[in-house]
């Protein structure tokens, strides 16, 4: 290959060094600026953890108050923005209508484009981090045909976001805690996760210099793939054709035989070659979230569950080292809280819009970062001269 390494899919290429996730992923291990997500997911808050990801250490009380001040100022978006969503199809899938307003958002903070500067950077982080929840609550609500709420200041960050996608004008709506801290558990779950397809297109984008909207636009892009973010989505869906624990073995006959060219949605994973902590930390969480909502014979938990032991003891999946990834569990999790399937993307993205802010800063100011710019092998023609088209063929 001659002077260059050809690796595709960047299987052993690091695009960058970083200091803020570490994944081992033999171990089954991530850690956050060096705390476990299994801790973090238990005693933190998902702007703490924000914080934590963006600035590399905990926040002292005041620090995140100032933290969470300044994101809160940020959560309306321009009433302008709103005529962007009427330009969609009703039934246009969220994540296709958050490629567009958070693209479109650069057109609305030029200002921020000087990227060299440490206060737009900080403004530009805390106006996605504030907005996102608000433009994909205004994904559903449109989808729905309801009037779109407008976020609420006094709401922790979860809370607000259940307010936004489930408040209607004519009655009262009461955020549920125990719902608002499963959500937020979720959000933690997601919020960054080292050089994925989805973060290393935000820096590949920035590292051009383009706008912090345009890059996080290309994110949620790639983020929507079913190999990627849009495996939550994927899950339920394959649970849903499952439909009883005894077509399991059947199902799973499916997936071994390559031909079929199904695979086991929310199953493996290109670093975790162990059990996803994340889907640990799930997995625990849909039984509480499931027993506190009346559910705790729910049929999809239980068909995930028979799923998960008939995989893990079948050869194809022990020697190919599959394992449950995030995405299995929180779906089921979503849905019991009455979160429709076309959200769940849109709810990675929104969390993850922390990790890859927090990439994109580190990117920018990292001395060695240059414009992301790949080599190829060549395996096409060689030079040749042009034929008049009266002799060809
Ligand atoms: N079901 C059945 N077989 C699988 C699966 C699966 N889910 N995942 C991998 N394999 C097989 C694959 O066919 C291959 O077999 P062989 O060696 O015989 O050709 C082997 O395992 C290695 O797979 P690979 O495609 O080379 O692995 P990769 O690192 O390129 O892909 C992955 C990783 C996550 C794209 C893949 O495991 C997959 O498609 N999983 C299902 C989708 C999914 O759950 N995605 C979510 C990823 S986690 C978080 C996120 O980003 O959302």
């Amino acid at each position: 290959t001659g002077m260059f390494t050809y690796d595709p899919g960047f299987t052993s290429t690091a695009s960058c060094s970083s200091k803020i996730t570490f994944i081992d992923g033999d171990e089954g291990i991530l850690l956050h600026r060096g705390y476990s997500i299994e801790e973090l997911a238990k005693n933190s808050t998902f702007l703490e953890t924000a914080y934590l990801i963006l600035n590399g250490e905990l926040p002292t009380r005041e620090e995140l108050d100032k933290f969470v001040k300044g994101v809160t100022y940020h959560t309306m978006i321009h009433e302008q923005i709103q005529f962007l969503f009427r330009g969609f199809r009703r039934d246009a899938h969220p994540m296709a209508v958050m490629i567009g307003v958070v693209g479109a958002l650069s057109a609305f903070y030029y200002e921020d484009l000087d990227t060299d500067d440490p206060y737009h950077r900080m403004i530009a982080t805390y106006r996605l981090i504030a907005k996102i929840p608000t433009i994909a609550a205004m994904c559903y609500k449109y989808a729905m045909g309801q009037p779109f709420v407008y976020p609420r200041n006094d709401l922790d960050y979860a809370s607000n976001f259940l307010h936004m996608m489930f408040a209607v004008p004519c009655e009262p709506y009461h955020v549920n805690p125990v719902l608002a801290r499963a959500l937020d558990r979720i959000f933690i779950l997601h919020a960054d996760h080292e050089q994925n397809a989805s973060t290393s297109t935000v820096r590949l984008v920035g590292s051009t210099g383009a706008s912090p909207y345009a890059a996080v636009a290309a994110g949620i892009a790639a983020l929507w793939g079913p190999a990627h973010g849009g495996a939550n989505e994927a899950v339920v869906k394959m649970l849903e054709e499952i439909g009883s624990p005894e077509r399991i073995p059947a199902y799973i006959e499916k997936v071994k035989d390559k031909e079929s060219g199904v695979r086991l949605m929310g199953f493996g994973h290109r670093v975790y070659k162990n059990y996803d902590p994340r889907a640990g930390v799930l997995k625990e969480s849909a039984d509480e979230v499931l027993a506190m909502l009346g559910q705790k014979n729910n049929p999809k938990l239980a068909i995930a569950k028979e799923l998960e032991r008939i995989a893990l003891n079948d050869e194809y999946f022990i020697q190919r080292k599959l394992f449950p990834n995030v995405d299995f569990y929180s779906g089921i999790i979503l849905e019991a809280m009455g979160i429709p399937t076309m959200m769940f993307t849109a709810i990675f993205a929104l969390a993850r819009t922390v990790g890859w802010m927090a990439q994109w800063n580190e990117m920018i100011t990292d001395p060695e970062q240059k414009i992301g710019r790949p080599r190829q092998l060549y395996t096409g023609a060689p030079r040749r001269s042009y034929v008049p088209i009266d002799r060809r063929g």
